[in-house]
């Protein structure tokens, strides 16, 4: 079974500050990093990481190479990585003294998008393959058509939360990865305990796979739950923990793996990333999770 995953690049730039910078105010930072991140390659690096064969589709600008070189160093195929002409996307991210953080993104590269360019990454692809998304790149819902055509099983990770998402054909989607907030916002239901019941309400066929922070994660599917503890530790940088999560859950899967393991492997890769710096940077290998979990 492959795996397909079509999605952002960024140059992250990222600041160490005392705290996030107020409306107003001029605040200098402890530190700055220039690192490779984006939620389509840190998914991609995850699931390269968690022991999956897996191909990215993505754009860069001239000044992206470093992006495509790292995906080919840690495994994925980059042939559907290609070069257009804009600058590359990029992140500017906070991160303050508890490991959170916050982001603002320049598209670039990544809203360049093309049906042909969807058309030729999809064509090597079969029913039951896997293909996933996330919301940092343009022609989403016709990715998700045109994939769903072709019978593959379309992961939408609905991040960042946007006010595209309700316009696409989500009842297309197979399996929908996401946090609370993000499942609050497409179920329309605010309250925590509500927003399973909602998504299940609405998109009857999809699994879903829902992160709760501290309080761990959730399946949904095939008419049962499953609940993850959260395995706690002493953040340092949140930054890519979700893409963490959803390479590992998501290379379990196309392994065959139950979903308990692939539950147990997330939460464990995605505990240990926040304990380190940086968005990719920060992704534990399958040994490194396999021996913390023994
Ligand atoms: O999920 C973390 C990522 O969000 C960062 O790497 C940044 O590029 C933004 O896309």
């Amino acid at each position: 079974m492959k795996i397909l995953n079509f999605g952002s690049l960024n140059l992250d730039l990222v600041y160490q500050m005392p705290h996030f910078v107020r409306a107003g105010e001029t605040l200098s930072s402890t530190s700055f990093t220039r690192s490779v991140g984006g939620k389509g390659l840190n998914q991609s690096v995850a699931l390269a990481k968690a022991g999956a064969q897996v191909y990215h589709a993505g754009l860069v600008g001239e000044d992206g190479e470093m992006l495509r070189s790292f995906l080919q160093e840690n495994g994925v195929d980059v042939r559907f990585v290609r070069t257009v002409d804009a600058p590359s996307g990029h992140a500017v991210i906070q991160v303050e003294p508890a490991g959170n953080n916050c982001i603002f993104l320049y598209g670039g590269a990544n809203q360049c998008v093309t049906e042909a360019f969807i058309r030729e990454a999809l064509e090597p692809f079969e029913a039951g393959d896997f293909l996933i998304l996330q919301n940092e790149i343009n022609d989403i819902g016709r990715i998700i058509e045109l994939a769903a055509d072709r019978g593959m099983q379309v992961v939408l990770n609905p991040s960042p939360i946007a006010d595209n998402l309700k316009s696409l054909p989500l009842e297309r989607i197979s399996w929908f990865i996401l946090n609370e907030i993000e499942g609050a916002e497409l179920s329309g239901r605010s309250d925590a305990g509500d927003v399973l019941e909602g998504l299940t309400a609405l998109y009857p066929h999809a699994r879903i796979v829902l992160t709760l922070g501290s309080e761990g994660s959730v399946y949904a599917g095939e008419g049962r739950r499953v609940h993850q503890s959260a395995y706690r530790v002493k953040a340092v940088d949140t930054t890519a923990a979700g893409d963490t999560f959803t390479g590992f859950f998501f290379a379990a899967m196309a392994e065959g793996a139950p979903v308990e393991e692939a539950l147990r492997r997330a939460s464990k890769a995605s505990a240990i990333s926040v304990t380190r710096p940086g968005a990719a940077a920060s992704i534990p290998t399958l040994d490194e999770v396999l021996e913390a979990l023994k």
